[in-house]
Protein backbone atom coordinates (compact mmCIF):
# COMPACT_ATOMS: atom_id res chain seq x y z
CA UNK A 1 0.00 0.00 0.00
CA UNK A 2 1.07 3.33 -0.99
CA UNK A 3 1.34 6.08 1.49
CA UNK A 4 -0.54 9.83 0.73
CA UNK A 5 2.04 12.08 1.10
CA UNK A 6 1.13 15.73 2.54
CA UNK A 7 2.97 18.70 0.73
CA UNK A 8 2.86 21.90 3.77
CA UNK A 9 2.59 25.16 1.76
CA UNK A 10 2.80 28.61 3.65
CA UNK A 11 1.06 30.71 0.96
CA UNK A 12 2.08 33.81 2.60
CA UNK A 13 6.05 33.46 3.41
CA UNK A 14 7.39 34.57 0.26
CA UNK A 15 10.86 33.48 0.17
CA UNK A 16 14.04 34.88 -2.17
CA UNK A 17 13.28 35.64 -5.92
CA UNK A 18 13.45 32.77 -8.32
CA UNK A 19 15.69 34.53 -10.92
CA UNK A 20 13.81 33.64 -14.73
CA UNK A 21 17.53 33.43 -15.57
CA UNK A 22 17.41 29.52 -14.38
CA UNK A 23 15.46 29.03 -17.08
CA UNK A 24 18.35 29.92 -19.36
CA UNK A 25 19.87 28.03 -22.22
CA UNK A 26 23.26 27.13 -24.29
CA UNK A 27 24.10 27.03 -27.33
CA UNK A 28 27.57 25.72 -28.45
CA UNK A 29 29.27 25.31 -31.69
CA UNK A 30 28.75 21.64 -31.71
CA UNK A 31 27.45 19.14 -34.24
CA UNK A 32 24.09 20.80 -35.56
CA UNK A 33 22.91 23.27 -32.03
CA UNK A 34 24.21 26.17 -33.86
CA UNK A 35 24.92 24.75 -37.38
CA UNK A 36 21.19 23.09 -38.99
CA UNK A 37 20.04 24.07 -35.47
CA UNK A 38 19.48 27.54 -34.81
CA UNK A 39 21.34 28.94 -38.21
CA UNK A 40 20.56 27.68 -41.64
CA UNK A 41 21.93 30.23 -43.44
CA UNK A 42 19.95 33.14 -45.69
CA UNK A 43 19.25 30.55 -48.69
CA UNK A 44 17.86 27.91 -47.00
CA UNK A 45 14.20 26.34 -47.86
CA UNK A 46 14.11 26.39 -43.96
CA UNK A 47 11.88 29.40 -43.20
CA UNK A 48 14.72 31.69 -41.80
CA UNK A 49 15.03 35.43 -40.72
CA UNK A 50 18.77 36.47 -41.85
CA UNK A 51 19.79 33.16 -41.50
CA UNK A 52 18.27 32.04 -38.76
CA UNK A 53 15.34 29.24 -38.57
CA UNK A 54 12.56 30.82 -37.45
CA UNK A 55 10.30 27.91 -35.86
CA UNK A 56 13.59 27.51 -33.17
CA UNK A 57 12.91 31.44 -32.51
CA UNK A 58 9.51 30.63 -32.00
CA UNK A 59 9.16 28.01 -30.05
CA UNK A 60 11.98 29.28 -27.74
CA UNK A 61 9.94 32.87 -27.47
CA UNK A 62 6.77 30.73 -26.23
CA UNK A 63 8.78 29.46 -23.15
CA UNK A 64 10.01 33.31 -22.73
CA UNK A 65 13.83 32.07 -22.97
CA UNK A 66 15.57 34.32 -20.94
CA UNK A 67 19.22 34.39 -21.68
CA UNK A 68 21.29 31.95 -24.31
CA UNK A 69 24.86 31.47 -23.89
CA UNK A 70 27.55 31.39 -26.23
CA UNK A 71 30.00 30.28 -27.91
CA UNK A 72 30.73 27.72 -25.96
CA UNK A 73 31.59 25.08 -24.37
CA UNK A 74 34.72 23.90 -24.88
CA UNK A 75 34.38 25.22 -28.07
CA UNK A 76 34.65 29.12 -26.33
CA UNK A 77 38.19 28.74 -25.16
CA UNK A 78 38.99 27.52 -28.91
CA UNK A 79 37.49 30.82 -30.14
CA UNK A 80 38.66 34.22 -31.71
CA UNK A 81 35.80 36.54 -32.02
CA UNK A 82 37.55 38.53 -34.79
CA UNK A 83 37.14 35.54 -37.09
CA UNK A 84 33.97 35.65 -36.83
CA UNK A 85 32.68 38.90 -38.02
CA UNK A 86 32.77 40.70 -41.32
CA UNK A 87 31.65 39.38 -44.90
CA UNK A 88 31.14 35.74 -43.96
CA UNK A 89 32.61 34.75 -47.42
CA UNK A 90 36.03 35.79 -46.28
CA UNK A 91 36.04 34.65 -42.94
CA UNK A 92 38.95 32.79 -41.76
CA UNK A 93 38.36 28.91 -40.99
CA UNK A 94 39.15 26.66 -37.67
CA UNK A 95 39.25 23.41 -36.59
CA UNK A 96 36.35 22.21 -34.10
CA UNK A 97 38.84 20.21 -32.37
CA UNK A 98 36.63 19.38 -29.55
CA UNK A 99 33.62 18.39 -31.19
CA UNK A 100 34.00 16.05 -34.12
CA UNK A 101 37.23 17.75 -35.66
CA UNK A 102 35.25 19.48 -38.48
CA UNK A 103 35.85 22.30 -40.10
CA UNK A 104 34.12 25.28 -38.67
CA UNK A 105 33.48 28.23 -41.56
CA UNK A 106 32.86 31.21 -38.63
CA UNK A 107 29.55 31.76 -40.37
CA UNK A 108 27.62 32.36 -37.18
CA UNK A 109 29.69 34.91 -35.23
CA UNK A 110 29.22 37.86 -33.23
CA UNK A 111 26.40 39.78 -35.35
CA UNK A 112 24.74 36.40 -36.29
CA UNK A 113 24.55 35.51 -32.19
CA UNK A 114 23.43 39.24 -31.18
CA UNK A 115 20.39 39.26 -33.88
CA UNK A 116 19.66 36.10 -32.50
CA UNK A 117 19.39 37.16 -29.41
CA UNK A 118 17.14 40.17 -30.27
CA UNK A 119 14.91 37.75 -32.05
CA UNK A 120 14.50 35.79 -28.84
CA UNK A 121 14.22 38.17 -26.72
CA UNK A 122 16.68 36.99 -24.71
CA UNK A 123 19.47 38.76 -22.78
CA UNK A 124 23.12 37.58 -24.60
CA UNK A 125 25.78 35.39 -21.89
CA UNK A 126 28.73 35.66 -24.40
CA UNK A 127 31.48 33.16 -22.77
CA UNK A 128 34.62 34.94 -23.79
CA UNK A 129 38.38 32.89 -24.37
CA UNK A 130 41.03 32.72 -21.22
CA UNK A 131 42.60 29.01 -22.81
CA UNK A 132 43.92 30.35 -25.88
CA UNK A 133 42.97 34.01 -26.28
CA UNK A 134 44.36 37.13 -24.35
CA UNK A 135 43.08 39.54 -22.19
CA UNK A 136 43.51 41.67 -24.54
CA UNK A 137 41.63 40.03 -27.60
CA UNK A 138 38.85 39.74 -24.65
CA UNK A 139 38.85 43.33 -23.90
CA UNK A 140 38.17 44.37 -27.48
CA UNK A 141 35.30 41.97 -27.75
CA UNK A 142 33.37 43.66 -24.87
CA UNK A 143 34.30 47.17 -26.23
CA UNK A 144 33.46 46.06 -30.04
CA UNK A 145 29.77 44.72 -28.51
CA UNK A 146 29.09 47.61 -26.07
CA UNK A 147 30.89 51.26 -26.38
CA UNK A 148 28.54 53.75 -28.26
CA UNK A 149 31.54 56.24 -29.12
CA UNK A 150 34.14 56.51 -32.47
CA UNK A 151 36.52 53.51 -30.22
CA UNK A 152 38.61 51.58 -32.49
CA UNK A 153 36.33 48.79 -31.67
CA UNK A 154 32.76 50.59 -31.64
CA UNK A 155 34.25 52.00 -35.20
CA UNK A 156 34.96 48.28 -36.39
CA UNK A 157 31.82 47.36 -35.81
CA UNK A 158 29.61 50.27 -37.42
CA UNK A 159 32.20 48.97 -40.03
CA UNK A 160 30.50 45.84 -40.55
CA UNK A 161 26.95 47.03 -40.22
CA UNK A 162 25.79 47.53 -36.73
CA UNK A 163 25.67 51.20 -35.50
CA UNK A 164 24.46 51.04 -32.29
CA UNK A 165 26.07 49.26 -29.29
CA UNK A 166 24.32 45.77 -28.11
CA UNK A 167 23.70 45.86 -24.36
CA UNK A 168 25.57 42.88 -22.99
CA UNK A 169 24.81 41.83 -19.46
CA UNK A 170 26.06 38.65 -18.85
CA UNK A 171 29.81 37.86 -19.06
CA UNK A 172 31.99 34.09 -18.87
CA UNK A 173 35.36 34.18 -18.05
CA UNK A 174 36.41 30.83 -19.37
CA UNK A 175 35.21 27.82 -19.05
CA UNK A 176 35.91 24.49 -17.30
CA UNK A 177 39.26 25.89 -16.38
CA UNK A 178 40.20 22.65 -15.01
CA UNK A 179 39.71 20.54 -17.75
CA UNK A 180 39.36 21.78 -21.30
CA UNK A 181 39.42 25.72 -20.38
CA UNK A 182 43.26 25.14 -19.70
CA UNK A 183 43.72 22.60 -17.34
CA UNK A 184 44.19 25.10 -14.65
CA UNK A 185 44.93 24.70 -11.03
CA UNK A 186 42.36 26.06 -9.05
CA UNK A 187 44.89 29.08 -7.90
CA UNK A 188 45.85 30.12 -11.17
CA UNK A 189 43.33 30.12 -12.44
CA UNK A 190 41.90 32.55 -9.88
CA UNK A 191 44.42 34.66 -10.17
CA UNK A 192 43.35 34.61 -14.04
CA UNK A 193 39.77 35.27 -13.68
CA UNK A 194 40.41 38.44 -11.54
CA UNK A 195 42.92 39.82 -14.34
CA UNK A 196 40.22 39.06 -17.19
CA UNK A 197 37.76 40.39 -14.93
CA UNK A 198 39.68 43.78 -14.73
CA UNK A 199 39.86 44.17 -18.43
CA UNK A 200 36.00 43.11 -19.25
CA UNK A 201 35.04 47.15 -18.58
CA UNK A 202 31.45 48.37 -18.34
CA UNK A 203 31.17 50.81 -21.28
CA UNK A 204 28.78 53.50 -21.05
CA UNK A 205 25.86 52.28 -19.53
CA UNK A 206 26.38 48.70 -20.17
CA UNK A 207 27.06 46.46 -16.85
CA UNK A 208 29.29 43.17 -16.92
CA UNK A 209 28.00 40.33 -14.80
CA UNK A 210 31.34 38.49 -14.78
CA UNK A 211 30.99 34.81 -14.43
CA UNK A 212 34.10 33.17 -13.44
CA UNK A 213 34.64 29.28 -14.57
CA UNK A 214 33.69 27.32 -11.89
CA UNK A 215 33.90 23.89 -10.12
CA UNK A 216 32.81 19.98 -11.79
CA UNK A 217 30.30 18.64 -9.77
CA UNK A 218 31.61 18.36 -6.12
CA UNK A 219 35.10 20.15 -6.46
CA UNK A 220 34.19 22.65 -3.56
CA UNK A 221 38.45 23.45 -3.78
CA UNK A 222 37.44 24.86 -6.65
CA UNK A 223 34.58 26.96 -5.28
CA UNK A 224 36.47 28.26 -2.33
CA UNK A 225 39.38 29.29 -3.67
CA UNK A 226 37.64 31.38 -6.49
CA UNK A 227 35.82 32.81 -3.31
CA UNK A 228 39.09 33.30 -1.19
CA UNK A 229 40.40 35.04 -4.19
CA UNK A 230 38.14 38.04 -3.64
CA UNK A 231 39.11 41.01 -1.63
CA UNK A 232 37.04 40.98 1.47
CA UNK A 233 33.44 40.31 1.20
CA UNK A 234 32.66 40.02 4.37
CA UNK A 235 32.88 44.20 4.36
CA UNK A 236 29.98 46.42 3.70
CA UNK A 237 26.81 44.44 3.06
CA UNK A 238 25.39 46.87 0.62
CA UNK A 239 28.72 46.61 -1.70
CA UNK A 240 29.02 44.54 -4.82
CA UNK A 241 31.25 41.82 -5.51
CA UNK A 242 34.49 42.32 -7.64
CA UNK A 243 36.40 41.94 -10.13
CA UNK A 244 34.08 38.97 -11.21
CA UNK A 245 30.23 39.07 -9.79
CA UNK A 246 29.85 35.28 -10.35
CA UNK A 247 31.16 31.99 -10.02
CA UNK A 248 29.88 28.72 -12.11
CA UNK A 249 28.96 24.98 -11.07
CA UNK A 250 28.81 22.28 -14.07
CA UNK A 251 27.06 18.46 -13.49
CA UNK A 252 25.60 16.39 -15.82
CA UNK A 253 23.11 13.48 -15.31
CA UNK A 254 23.84 9.98 -16.39
CA UNK A 255 22.68 6.70 -15.85
CA UNK A 256 26.17 5.10 -16.45
CA UNK A 257 29.84 6.31 -16.25
CA UNK A 258 31.33 8.65 -18.83
CA UNK A 259 32.88 6.21 -20.73
CA UNK A 260 29.33 4.34 -20.70
CA UNK A 261 26.26 6.54 -19.97
CA UNK A 262 23.68 4.52 -20.96
CA UNK A 263 21.16 5.20 -23.95
CA UNK A 264 18.59 8.11 -23.89
CA UNK A 265 15.95 5.45 -24.68
CA UNK A 266 15.75 1.62 -24.23
CA UNK A 267 16.26 1.91 -20.43
CA UNK A 268 15.48 -0.33 -17.58
CA UNK A 269 13.57 0.21 -14.69
CA UNK A 270 16.86 0.58 -12.40
CA UNK A 271 18.35 3.14 -14.53
CA UNK A 272 14.86 5.14 -14.30
CA UNK A 273 16.02 5.38 -10.65
CA UNK A 274 19.54 5.65 -10.80
CA UNK A 275 19.32 8.54 -13.40
CA UNK A 276 16.49 10.44 -10.74
CA UNK A 277 18.86 10.00 -7.34
CA UNK A 278 21.57 11.31 -10.13
CA UNK A 279 20.02 14.48 -10.82
CA UNK A 280 18.89 14.71 -7.32
CA UNK A 281 22.41 15.49 -6.93
CA UNK A 282 22.12 18.92 -8.20
CA UNK A 283 20.04 19.48 -4.63
CA UNK A 284 23.09 18.18 -2.85
CA UNK A 285 26.09 19.97 -5.09
CA UNK A 286 24.08 23.20 -4.27
CA UNK A 287 24.08 22.88 -0.58
CA UNK A 288 27.23 22.25 -0.52
CA UNK A 289 28.98 24.91 -2.51
CA UNK A 290 26.59 27.16 -0.82
CA UNK A 291 27.93 26.40 2.40
CA UNK A 292 31.74 26.95 0.95
CA UNK A 293 29.99 30.30 -0.48
CA UNK A 294 28.43 31.32 2.60
CA UNK A 295 31.58 31.01 4.74
CA UNK A 296 33.16 33.59 2.37
CA UNK A 297 30.40 35.44 1.51
CA UNK A 298 28.10 36.04 4.08
CA UNK A 299 25.96 38.57 2.55
CA UNK A 300 25.32 36.76 -0.82
CA UNK A 301 27.16 39.06 -2.69
CA UNK A 302 28.31 36.20 -5.39
CA UNK A 303 26.37 34.27 -7.18
CA UNK A 304 26.36 31.07 -8.00
CA UNK A 305 25.45 29.99 -12.04
CA UNK A 306 25.17 26.65 -13.22
CA UNK A 307 26.01 27.15 -16.59
CA UNK A 308 25.82 23.63 -17.78
CA UNK A 309 23.32 20.65 -16.44
CA UNK A 310 21.44 18.26 -17.88
CA UNK A 311 21.53 14.27 -19.24
CA UNK A 312 24.28 12.73 -21.15
CA UNK A 313 24.05 10.08 -23.02
CA UNK A 314 25.42 7.77 -25.08
CA UNK A 315 24.70 9.05 -28.53
CA UNK A 316 22.08 7.78 -31.15
CA UNK A 317 23.59 5.40 -32.83
CA UNK A 318 24.99 5.80 -36.45
CA UNK A 319 25.36 9.73 -35.78
CA UNK A 320 28.95 11.67 -35.15
CA UNK A 321 30.14 10.82 -31.58
CA UNK A 322 31.30 14.10 -31.65
CA UNK A 323 27.91 15.91 -32.28
CA UNK A 324 26.73 14.66 -28.81
CA UNK A 325 22.82 14.15 -30.53
CA UNK A 326 20.74 12.01 -28.02
CA UNK A 327 16.93 11.45 -27.98
CA UNK A 328 14.76 12.89 -25.07
CA UNK A 329 12.16 11.05 -23.74
CA UNK A 330 10.17 11.26 -20.12
CA UNK A 331 12.75 10.56 -17.69
CA UNK A 332 14.77 13.93 -19.38
CA UNK A 333 11.29 15.70 -18.41
CA UNK A 334 11.41 14.80 -14.69
CA UNK A 335 15.22 15.30 -14.68
CA UNK A 336 14.67 18.51 -15.50
CA UNK A 337 11.94 19.07 -13.00
CA UNK A 338 13.67 18.00 -9.98
CA UNK A 339 16.60 20.58 -10.95
CA UNK A 340 14.67 23.34 -10.93
CA UNK A 341 12.96 22.28 -7.54
CA UNK A 342 16.64 22.64 -6.74
CA UNK A 343 16.86 25.54 -8.14
CA UNK A 344 13.82 27.06 -6.79
CA UNK A 345 15.07 25.84 -2.94
CA UNK A 346 18.28 27.99 -3.40
CA UNK A 347 17.06 30.84 -5.34
CA UNK A 348 19.12 32.85 -2.57
CA UNK A 349 22.49 31.91 -3.76
CA UNK A 350 21.69 30.32 -7.55
CA UNK A 351 21.32 33.37 -9.66
CA UNK A 352 21.49 31.40 -13.39
CA UNK A 353 21.21 27.81 -14.86
CA UNK A 354 21.84 27.09 -18.58
CA UNK A 355 20.23 23.70 -19.46
CA UNK A 356 22.90 22.30 -22.02
CA UNK A 357 22.35 22.74 -25.11
CA UNK A 358 19.23 24.12 -26.72
CA UNK A 359 19.14 22.57 -30.00
CA UNK A 360 20.05 19.26 -31.36
CA UNK A 361 22.85 18.32 -28.38
CA UNK A 362 22.44 16.42 -25.05
CA UNK A 363 19.57 17.43 -23.12
CA UNK A 364 17.48 19.50 -26.07
CA UNK A 365 14.34 21.24 -25.96
CA UNK A 366 14.52 20.67 -29.71
CA UNK A 367 15.49 18.56 -32.22
CA UNK A 368 15.28 18.83 -35.75
CA UNK A 369 15.48 16.61 -38.38
CA UNK A 370 19.06 16.61 -40.31
CA UNK A 371 17.45 15.74 -43.84
CA UNK A 372 13.74 16.89 -43.77
CA UNK A 373 14.55 20.15 -41.50
CA UNK A 374 11.23 19.12 -39.34
CA UNK A 375 10.89 20.10 -36.10
CA UNK A 376 10.19 17.89 -32.79
CA UNK A 377 9.70 19.69 -29.47
CA UNK A 378 11.09 17.37 -26.85
CA UNK A 379 9.47 16.78 -23.00
CA UNK A 380 12.19 18.64 -21.41
CA UNK A 381 10.37 21.47 -23.83
CA UNK A 382 7.14 21.26 -22.23
CA UNK A 383 8.86 20.96 -18.57
CA UNK A 384 9.89 24.87 -19.30
CA UNK A 385 6.41 25.56 -21.07
CA UNK A 386 4.46 24.19 -18.02
CA UNK A 387 7.47 26.58 -15.08
CA UNK A 388 6.87 29.74 -17.01
CA UNK A 389 4.56 30.36 -14.15
CA UNK A 390 7.85 30.32 -11.78
CA UNK A 391 9.67 33.47 -13.72
CA UNK A 392 10.56 35.85 -10.85
CA UNK A 393 7.96 34.64 -8.67
CA UNK A 394 8.99 34.47 -4.94
CA UNK A 395 10.03 30.88 -3.74
CA UNK A 396 8.06 28.89 -1.27
CA UNK A 397 9.22 26.43 1.12
CA UNK A 398 7.55 23.09 0.33
CA UNK A 399 7.40 20.60 3.52
CA UNK A 400 6.79 17.12 2.82
CA UNK A 401 6.00 14.58 5.09
CA UNK A 402 5.42 10.97 4.56
CA UNK A 403 7.58 10.91 1.24
CA UNK A 404 8.15 6.83 0.74
CA UNK A 405 11.82 6.57 -0.55
CA UNK A 406 13.54 3.57 -2.79
CA UNK A 407 17.53 2.76 -2.12
CA UNK A 408 19.15 3.02 -5.15
CA UNK A 409 23.14 2.79 -4.96
CA UNK A 410 24.18 4.07 -1.50
CA UNK A 411 21.23 6.36 -1.12
CA UNK A 412 17.58 6.69 -0.27
CA UNK A 413 15.77 8.60 -3.12
CA UNK A 414 12.12 10.08 -2.24
CA UNK A 415 9.68 9.29 -4.57
CA UNK A 416 8.36 13.32 -4.63
CA UNK A 417 9.69 15.99 -5.56
CA UNK A 418 7.99 19.44 -5.21
CA UNK A 419 8.28 23.11 -4.89
CA UNK A 420 6.41 26.32 -5.42
CA UNK A 421 6.60 29.82 -5.92
CA UNK A 422 4.03 33.19 -5.46
CA UNK A 423 3.57 36.14 -7.76
CA UNK A 424 0.67 38.44 -7.02
CA UNK A 425 -2.38 36.49 -6.55
CA UNK A 426 -1.68 33.53 -8.11
CA UNK A 427 1.05 30.37 -7.27
CA UNK A 428 2.51 27.91 -9.12
CA UNK A 429 3.32 24.24 -7.81
CA UNK A 430 5.43 21.44 -9.03
CA UNK A 431 5.19 18.15 -8.36
CA UNK A 432 6.43 15.27 -9.49
CA UNK A 433 6.04 11.32 -9.19
CA UNK A 434 9.92 10.21 -9.52
CA UNK A 435 8.17 6.23 -9.25
CA UNK A 436 8.27 4.46 -12.55
CA UNK A 437 5.43 2.16 -11.54
CA UNK A 438 2.80 3.67 -9.06
CA UNK A 439 0.32 6.36 -8.62
CA UNK A 440 0.05 8.71 -5.69
CA UNK A 441 -2.20 11.09 -4.26
CA UNK A 442 -0.68 14.09 -2.37
CA UNK A 443 -2.76 16.57 -0.17
CA UNK A 444 -1.54 19.69 -0.58
CA UNK A 445 -2.16 21.22 2.46
CA UNK A 446 -2.23 24.85 2.00
CA UNK A 447 -1.54 28.01 4.47
CA UNK A 448 -1.96 31.38 5.08
CA UNK A 449 -4.16 32.77 2.34
CA UNK A 450 -7.83 31.65 0.44
CA UNK A 451 -7.23 29.60 -2.68
CA UNK A 452 -10.38 30.89 -4.95
CA UNK A 453 -9.57 28.80 -7.96
CA UNK A 454 -6.82 26.11 -9.11
CA UNK A 455 -6.16 24.45 -12.93
CA UNK A 456 -3.78 22.11 -13.50
CA UNK A 457 -1.67 20.36 -16.18
CA UNK A 458 0.26 16.84 -16.28
CA UNK A 459 2.97 15.91 -18.38
CA UNK A 460 3.41 11.86 -18.77
CA UNK A 461 3.15 8.35 -21.10
CA UNK A 462 2.55 5.07 -20.64
CA UNK A 463 6.68 4.16 -21.77
CA UNK A 464 9.13 5.65 -19.54
CA UNK A 465 10.84 6.30 -22.90
CA UNK A 466 8.06 7.56 -24.51
CA UNK A 467 9.49 10.83 -26.83
CA UNK A 468 8.35 12.79 -29.58
CA UNK A 469 9.34 12.78 -33.50
CA UNK A 470 8.39 14.05 -36.61
CA UNK A 471 5.83 11.17 -37.25
CA UNK A 472 4.48 11.72 -33.63
CA UNK A 473 5.00 15.16 -32.40
CA UNK A 474 2.63 14.68 -29.31
CA UNK A 475 3.50 11.89 -27.93
CA UNK A 476 4.56 13.31 -25.07
CA UNK A 477 2.78 16.56 -24.23
CA UNK A 478 1.09 18.19 -21.31
CA UNK A 479 -2.65 17.97 -21.02
CA UNK A 480 -5.03 19.15 -18.55
CA UNK A 481 -5.24 17.43 -15.23
CA UNK A 482 -8.62 16.57 -14.03
CA UNK A 483 -7.12 14.55 -10.95
CA UNK A 484 -7.55 17.55 -8.83
CA UNK A 485 -10.16 17.88 -6.04
CA UNK A 486 -11.12 19.74 -2.91
CA UNK A 487 -9.43 18.75 0.43
CA UNK A 488 -10.37 19.66 3.70
CA UNK A 489 -6.65 21.08 3.99
CA UNK A 490 -6.89 22.73 0.53
CA UNK A 491 -6.53 20.14 -2.46
CA UNK A 492 -5.47 16.37 -2.85
CA UNK A 493 -3.80 15.82 -6.73
CA UNK A 494 -3.70 12.86 -8.32
CA UNK A 495 0.20 12.03 -9.94
CA UNK A 496 0.14 9.51 -12.01
CA UNK A 497 3.10 6.86 -11.99
CA UNK A 498 6.76 9.21 -13.34
CA UNK A 499 4.51 12.27 -14.04
CA UNK A 500 5.02 16.10 -13.99
CA UNK A 501 2.42 17.79 -12.46
CA UNK A 502 1.97 21.40 -12.36
CA UNK A 503 -0.94 23.30 -10.03
CA UNK A 504 -1.72 27.24 -10.40
CA UNK A 505 -3.63 28.42 -7.55
CA UNK A 506 -5.87 31.52 -7.56
CA UNK A 507 -5.02 33.14 -4.11
CA UNK A 508 -7.23 35.94 -2.15
O1 LIG B 1 28.06 20.70 -23.16
C1 LIG B 1 29.08 19.94 -23.72
C2 LIG B 1 30.41 20.19 -23.06
O2 LIG B 1 30.36 19.75 -21.74
C3 LIG B 1 30.85 21.62 -22.95
O3 LIG B 1 31.46 22.09 -24.09
C4 LIG B 1 31.84 21.57 -21.82
O4 LIG B 1 31.91 22.78 -21.12
C5 LIG B 1 31.34 20.42 -20.97
O5 LIG B 1 32.34 19.53 -20.65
Amino acid sequence: MTTTTTAVIDLDLPGATISRHVYGHFAEHLGRCIYGGFWVGEDSPVANVRGIRSDVVEALRAISIPNLRWPGGCFADDYHWRDGIGPRGSRPRMVNSHWGDVVEDNAFGTHEFMDLCELLGADPYVSGNVGSGSVAEMSDWVEYLTRADDSPMAALRRANGREQPWRVPFWGLGNEAWGCGGNLRAEQFASLARQYATYTRNHGGNLLYRIAAGANGDDLHWTETLLRSFDDLAADPAGSAGPFQAVSLHYYTMAGSWSDKGDATGFSTDEWYVTMARARRMEELLTRHSTVMDRYDPHRKVGLVVDEWGTWWNVEKGTNPGFLYQQNTLRDALVAAVHFDAFHRHAERVVMANIAQTVNVLQAMILTDPDTGALVLTPTYHVFAMNTGHHDAAALAVHLRDVETRAVDATELPLISASASVKGDTALVSLSNLDAETDRTLVLDLRGRDVVGHTARVLTATALDAHNTPGQLDAVAPTDHAGVRPHPRGLEVDLPAHAYVTVALALR
